[in-house]
């Protein structure tokens, strides 16, 4: 099977000169179908500019990127920004919904963004992530593990083959963090996605199906999970 993001030689450096940060050198990588991948490694280490990189929002500064089969290095803004919307959905730690507006006029933005005008396509996928009940609600009505239910139902609009998400279950509780990566694994072994979750947290790592550790911007260890 051919990975959905593959990554060869990647080096990304901030800034040039004597402030240049060399923030990944020689990295390469396969993000797979049907796969929880998860990134650990130390603040500072590369994992957030990695999945920048994987997510095309962020550009390589040698190296190959493809994204679902196709070379993103190189490849013009107005393109990368229709890859991205098809093949990708992105989750973040801060969650970052819009405060004023409801739990599903939240989710209609992705699907606006999509071109999805159907008025149930909110809902839909707002009981996916089991908040059937809370479509009405603001941000502010709901508990952290919630919101980010929230954001994964954002994430989704439009279907994307790779889900990615930096440090989703930093901000929850436990009970709250361990709902959060099973809805995150659920989307890669029961719907076949391929996630990546960047991670300081210990307590997901059983859902993982490989756990890659960064350190100073390479790859140091790769472990497949039994
Ligand atoms: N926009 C930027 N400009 C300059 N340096 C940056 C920028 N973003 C990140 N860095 C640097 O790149 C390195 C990796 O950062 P980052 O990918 O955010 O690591 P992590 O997510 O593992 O904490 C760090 O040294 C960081 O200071
Ligand atoms: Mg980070």
């Amino acid at each position: 099977m051919s990975a959905l993001i593959q990554i060869r030689g990647l080096t990304k450096t901030y800034g040039e000169g004597a402030n240049a940060v060399h923030a990944l050198e020689h990295v390469d990588l396969d993000i797979n179908a049907g796969e929880v991948t998860m990134l650990m490694g130390p603040s500072g280490s590369g994992k957030t500019t990695l999945l920048s990189i994987m997510g095309g929002i962020l550009s390589a500064t040698k190296g190959s990127v493809q994204i679902a089969g196709r070379e993103v290095v190189g490849m013009k803004p107005k393109a990368l920004s229709k890859l991205r919307l098809q093949e990708i959905g992105f989750v973040f730690q801060g969650f970052n919904l819009f405060p004023a507006l409801s739990v599903q006029e939240n989710v209609e933005i992705g699907l606006e963004l999509q071109g999805i005008r159907d008025r149930g396509a909110a809902a839909k996928l707002l009981e996916q992530v089991g908040l059937a009940d809370k479509l009405r609600a603001k941000p502010a009505d709901l508990s952290g593990g919630q919101k980010q239910r929230v954001a994964i139902a954002r994430a989704l609009a439009g279907n994307p083959p790779i889900v990615l998400a930096d440090e989703p279950t930093a901000a929850l509780d436990s009970t709250s963090g361990k709902l959060v990566i099973e809805l995150l694994s659920g989307l890669a072994r029961e719907q076949g996605r391929a996630v990546v979750v960047v991670t300081h947290d210990p307590r997901v790592l059983p859902y993982a199906r490989r756990i890659i550790h960064i350190a100073d911007g390479r790859i140091e260890s790769e472990k497949e999970a039994a």
